[in-house]
C-alpha cells in the first residue's frame, strides 16, 4: 500500500497507464536500489540505466502511484517561496544554480518525451504570478528585480490570465511547462526497463545497512536487495529518524477540478501571492472541454480537521475567479515537504556513504525531483554534479526571519503533538463514532487511533506514530491517519501509506 490507496483519486490516478510490475520474492543484486518510484525515484533510475548501471526499482504499493500521482504537474523554474527570499538566505550565487536547476529539469523532461516517445501532453506555456491583496504588490517588484538580479526569465504583464478578475500587473514567466505525470512515469517506467532496469511494486522497504562497499536493503516479506547503490526518494525519507527531518515540514495541499468549455480557460500557469498561494493550470481534454486544475489551502498535515471547508472555499474562489467552473469533477489531496532554506535536499545522505536521498520537495515536487536525479545520477557516477553543493542534504541551513518563524512554528507543533500523549482523547467511548470515522480516545496511559468502518467493525491502534513516537490524527477526507511531524500516513488499519515510518501503528488490545 501507498498513499495510491488513500480515498481521493485523482485525476491523474483515474487516467493512469497500468504499469505492470510484479512484487519482489527473492534476494536480489544490482548496481543502484531506488527506494520509490515517483518523479524523483523513476528519474534517477532511468539516467542511471542510460550509463548501463543495473538498477532496481521499490515502492510500497504501485509503480508511479505514488505523490506524484497527487500533483497538479506545474513545470515551472519560478521558485514558489520567491526568489527574494532564497537570494535572503542563500545569496545571488546559489539562486542563480538554483534557477539552473529548474530550467535544466523542464528542458529535461521535453528531451526525454521526444527521445523516448512519450506522449505526456507535454507544452511549453508562460506562466503568470499575481498580487492576492493591495499590498502584496511591492512583493511583486521586490521579486522581479530578484529575478533579474540572477538572470531569471521574466517580465512585467498588464493582467494574469484570470478570466474572472482584473488581476491588476503580473509578472510573467516564459517557457514554464505542463504535462501529464502518469503518463510521463509510465513513458520513464517502459525505459528503465527497455535498459535492463527491474521494477517491484509492492514491496517495502523495512532497513537498511550499510556494508563494506555497498548496501543491503531488507524488504517486508524477506527478500534482500544488495547494491553497490541505494538512493531514498519517498517524499519523506524512510531511511532516516532526525538529520533531514528537522529541517523540513510537511503539509498537507489541496486540488479542485472540473471541466470547462475549451478556450474558456487560457493555457497557462498561474499562482497568487497568499502564503498558501493558490495554483491554476488547465489538461487539455479531447473533444470540447478542458479540464481546470486549482490547488491550494495548505495547512500542516494533521492539524486541520475542517478538511471539508477548505474544499468548499477552494471551489468557491475557483468560481469567483473562473466563471466557467461549475462543479468539481475531481478533488484530491498530497502532501509536500516545505524545507527551511526552500530548496530540496538531494544528494549523498547525511553520514553515508553508499545512500542517497532526495526530498524537501516544497511546491515544485516535479521540477524538484527531475532536479534531484540530475544531481544525484552524475554523484553515483563519480562525475561533477553542477547543482550539488547548493541541494546537498548536509548543508548548513542559513534561514530568513520569514522561514524560521514557520519553522519554528512548526518545531513548536511537533513539542506541542508529543504533549498530547498525556492529555485527554477526542472521543470516550467507541459508541461516538460514526462508520467510517477514526477519532482518538484515551485508553489508561495510551492515546488509541480508534477507526470504525462503514459496516461497523472497529479497529483499534496505538496512536503513536512508529518513526518518532508523536501522536497521529485522523484525516476524515482522505479516510486515513497523518503525523503532523514529519508526514507518515497510515491505514485506517494502521498499515504505513507514507514515510518516514516504516512500520504499521501498533496493535492494543480492544
Ligand atoms: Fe516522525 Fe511521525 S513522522 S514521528
Amino acid at each position: 500500500m501507498n498513499v495510491g490507496d488513500e480515498r481521493s483519486v485523482s485525476y491523474w490516478m483515474e487516467m493512469a497507464p497500468v504499469i505492470d510490475a510484479p512484487a519482489l520474492e527473492q534476494d536480489e543484486t544490482c548496481d543502484v536500489v531506488v527506494i520509490g518510484s515517483g518523479i524523483a525515484g523513476l528519474s534517477t533510475a532511468y539516467e542511471l540505466s542510460r550509463f548501463g548501471r543495473s538498477v532496481i526499482v521499490i515502492d510500497r504499493g504501485g509503480i508511479g502511484n505514488g505523490m506524484t500521482a497527487r500533483t497538479t504537474a506545474h513545470l515551472a523554474t519560478e521558485l514558489d517561496d520567491f526568489y527574494s527570499e532564497l537570494i535572503r538566505v542563500r545569496g545571488e550565487d546559489e539562486a542563480r544554480l538554483y534557477y539552473d536547476s529548474q530550467v535544466a529539469a523542464v528542458n529535461r523532461i521535453e528531451a526525454i518525451c521526444r527521445d523516448e516517445g512519450i506522449d505526456a501532453d507535454f507544452a511549453r506555456v508562460d506562466g503568470f504570478l499575481f498580487p492576492a491583496e493591495e499590498d502584496h504588490k511591492k512583493d511583486l517588484e521586490e521579486e522581479y528585480q530578484a529575478c533579474r538580479a540572477i538572470g531569471v526569465d521574466v517580465e512585467w504583464a498588464e493582467r494574469a490570465p484570470v478570466p474572472g478578475l482584473d488581476t491588476g500587473m503580473a509578472l510573467r514567466f516564459p517557457n514554464q511547462g505542463r504535462f501529464h505525470p502518469t503518463k510521463y512515469l509510465a513513458g520513464l517506467a517502459r525505459a528503465i526497463e527497455k535498459n535492463g532496469g527491474r521494477l517491484y511494486a509492492n514491496t517495502v522497504h523495512v532497513s537498511d545497512k550499510e556494508v563494506d562497499g555497498g548496501v543491503e536493503i531488507t524488504t517486508e516479506r524477506g527478500p534482500v536487495i544488495r547494491a553497490k547503490v541505494a538512493v531514498f526518494a519517498t517524499n519523506s525519507p524512510t531511511n532516516d529518524k532526525v538529520a533531514i527531518h528537522t529541517k523540513q515540514l510537511p503539509d498537507r495541499t489541496y486540488v479542485v477540478a472540473g471541466r470547462v468549455p475549451k478556450g474558456s480557460v487560457p493555457d497557462a500557469l498561474v499562482w497568487d501571492t497568499l502564503e498558501a498561494y493558490h495554483y491554476i493550470r488547465i489538461q487539455p481534454l479531447s473533444g470540447t472541454e478542458d479540464l481546470l486544475i486549482v490547488g491550494g489551502e495548505d495547512h500542516r498535515s494533521g492539524e486541520e480537521p475542517e478538511i471539508e471547508k477548505r474544499l468548499t472555499d477552494l471551489e468557491d474562489w475557483t468560481r469567483n475567479r473562473y466563471p466557467s467552473f461549475t462543479r468539481a469533477d475531481y478533488r484530491w489531496s498530497g502532501q509536500v515537504l516545505e524545507p527551511i532554506d526552500f530548496m530540496p535536499f538531494s544528494g549523498r545522505n547525511p553520514g553515508s556513504t553508499n545512500i542517497y536521498v532526495h526530498t524537501g520537495d516544497s511546491g515544485q515536487g516535479i521540477t524538484n525531483g527531475v532536479a534531484g536525479s540530475l544531481t544525484i545520477a552524475p554523484l553515483i557516477l563519480g562525475e561533477d554534479s553542477r547543482w550539488a553543493p547548493v541541494l546537498d542534504p548536509s548543508r548548513k541551513s542559513a534561514t530568513s526571519t520569514t522561514s524560521v518563524g514557520e519553522f519554528v512554528r512548526g518545531q513548536a507543533g511537533a513539542v506541542k503533538n508529543l504533549a498530547e500523549h498525556l492529555g485527554g482523547g477526542e472521543i470516550s467511548s467507541v459508541d461516538e463514532l460514526q462508520p467510517g470515522q477514526g477519532a482518538l480516545m484515551r485508553k489508561g496511559l495510551h492515546k488509541i487511533a480508534v477507526y470504525k468502518d462503514e459496516a461497523g467493525v472497529v479497529t483499534q491502534r496505538s496512536a503513536a506514530c512508529t518513526h518518532m513516537g508523536c501522536i497521529v490524527h485522523w484525516n476524515g477526507f482522505e479516510k486515513c491517519w497523518d503525523c503532523p511531524c514529519h508526514g507518515s500516513q497510515f491505514a485506517p488499519d494502521g498499515e504505513v501509506l507514507n514515510g518516514p515510518a516504516v512500520k504499521p501503528l501498533a496493535e492494543v488490545e480492544e
